[in-house]
């Protein structure tokens, strides 16, 4: 039942014209506009992975009562392909994209697309929408696949069908100010995992729960939240949609422990990348208070956030209940800024992919 389904390509018949396309690639905007195409596969429980397709893009047809509607079982991923300086498109590290859908799909009780597939789907999509692929500095095509319970049934169990898809969007920075500093709320109010929930799978409802936390930090003036752990509410775990890392005035580094934390492939990558330029990196529990002192002492000296969307975002300043406090003068700290030159310069080809991360597609 695992057999690779072969996919059938039927371009659309609708497609962008070449110059709307154009105009489109020269400012896209973040997740707002989307290419001529998407992928599906099915899964049921019956057949297994089937009917794998290329088309137009387009919506689903969903009888009210699919699962997905009702106990939320989606999962997605996010990753970009890259117009290199070369002419040629790269992914960055998808396998880890694959490893991790399928890690989600576990904790969510849904079937694991076989990673082959996983990549093969992506690659279709890719290369049947490769002139959305923007070639602007800061610019990408954003992919994102995505699965969902589609059986229509009420009972609380696994549902027995899926759909697994795939869209792409062409996009600019998430953050508007490109480099500049972000501002930072901490949320008092409200956690986004717990130790034995779903912390570490991306799933939808985690999105979902974060939004008011968001908002709140919208209110107050910020551009993300960041969570503390919902048992003692001390401790710093992420951002809404992003990983979170410090650097000390010894040039070392703190991230917080996986466990109920999106296991970012960003920031494994810049665990990587740091420790290969002999930069000491601590993936150990960071308490906010323990900010708030080596911010005040002059201990801390930068601090970022990073993700696929976001890449890599210097935090200038913090708000919380209590006040507020500013990282390194709210500038753009110098090991940040190299770090995010590093990975960047690799993802666009203009530095060696020395781990062999990059994927050509
Ligand atoms: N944390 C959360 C909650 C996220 O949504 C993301 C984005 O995907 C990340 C961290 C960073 O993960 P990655 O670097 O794999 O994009
Ligand atoms: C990503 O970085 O891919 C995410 O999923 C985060 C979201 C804020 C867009």
């Amino acid at each position: 039942m695992d057999n690779k389904p072969e996919f059938r390509v039927v371009p659309s018949p609708n497609s962008v014209p070449g110059a709307e396309r154009a105009r489109i690639l020269e400012n896209p905007g973040f997740g707002k506009v989307f290419t001529d195409h998407m992928v599906t596969v099915s899964w049921d429980l019956d057949k297994g992975w089937h009917d794998a397709s290329v088309r137009q893009r387009a919506p689903f047809q969903l009888d009210p009562a699919s699962a997905v509607l009702h106990y939320a079982q989606e999962i997605f991923e996010g990753m970009k392909a890259y117009r290199t300086g070369h002419g040629t498109i790269t992914l960055f590290r998808p396998e880890e994209n694959a490893r991790r859908f399928q890690a989600s799909a576990k904790r969510m009780a849904m079937p694991e697309i076989p990673e082959e597939l996983f990549l093969e789907s992506i690659e279709q999509l890719v290369r049947i929408d490769r002139d959305w692929v923007p070639s602007g500095d800061g610019s990408s095509l954003y992919i994102r696949p995505f699965m969902f319970a589609s059986e229509a049934f009420l009972g609380v169990r696994p549902a027995h069908s899926y759909i697994y898809c795939v869209i792409a969007s062409p996009v600019g920075a998430y953050f508007k100010g490109g480099e500049k500093p972000i501002s930072v709320w901490i949320s008092d109010a409200f956690s986004r995992a717990a130790h034995g929930g779903t912390g570490a799978a991306k799933c939808g409802g985690n999105y979902a729960g974060s939004l008011l936390a968001q908002a709140e930090a919208a209110q107050h003036g910020c551009d993300q939240v960041v969570f503390l752990d919902a048992a003692e509410h001390r401790w710093v775990e992420e951002l809404g949609g992003m990983n979170i890392f410090f650097v000390m005035d010894d040039g070392s580094i703190v991230t917080p422990p996986l466990g109920t934390i999106l296991p970012g492939i960003t920031r494994a990558s810049l665990i990587r990348i740091a420790r290969d330029s002999g930069i000491t990196v601590e993936e150990k529990a960071y308490s906010f208070d323990q900010w708030q002192q080596d911010a005040a002492s002059g201990r801390l000296k930068e601090a970022f956030a990073c993700g696929t969307a976001a890449v890599v975002a210097p935090i200038g300043s913090v708000r919380h209940a209590g006040g507020e406090f500013s990282i390194g003068g709210g500038g753009v700290g110098t090991v940040t800024h190299d770090l995010r030159q590093r990975l960047v310069g690799m993802q666009r080809g203009s530095r060696e992919d020395v781990y062999g991360w990059l994927h050509s597609i």
